[in-house]
């Protein structure tokens, strides 16, 4: 075993993209697609090339409201609609 050192990245977001088949509880991958990650990690790239995106599974705040985020070292979840609502985070916090 041997242990790694800290990512440098200022802020690192987890998007949940859990996908459950029964959707109960409801999981938050249905709100957001493989399309709008890939669009969001693109955006983050050009403008914010300090953050790190990561795709993840249930952070344990399920809802049918929206999609689950983590922000990073912060320790903030957030609810949000859609991708323009991450792109907010993001930028504003
Ligand atoms: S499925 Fe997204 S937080 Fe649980």
């Amino acid at each position: 075993m041997k242990e790694l050192p800290v990512p440098t990245a200022s802020l690192h977001v987890f998007i949940c993209m859990n996908d459950r088949e029964e959707d109960n509880p409801p999981s938050c991958g249905r709100r957001f697609t493989l399309t709008q990650f890939k669009q969001l990690k693109q955006w983050v790239r050009e403008h914010h090339p300090d953050v790190r995106i990561t795709r993840t599974f249930c952070l344990g705040h399920c809802t049918d409201k929206g999609i689950v985020v983590l922000l990073q070292p912060m320790q903030k979840y957030f609810i949000v609609d859609n991708l323009e609502e991450v792109k907010t985070l993001i930028t504003h916090g």
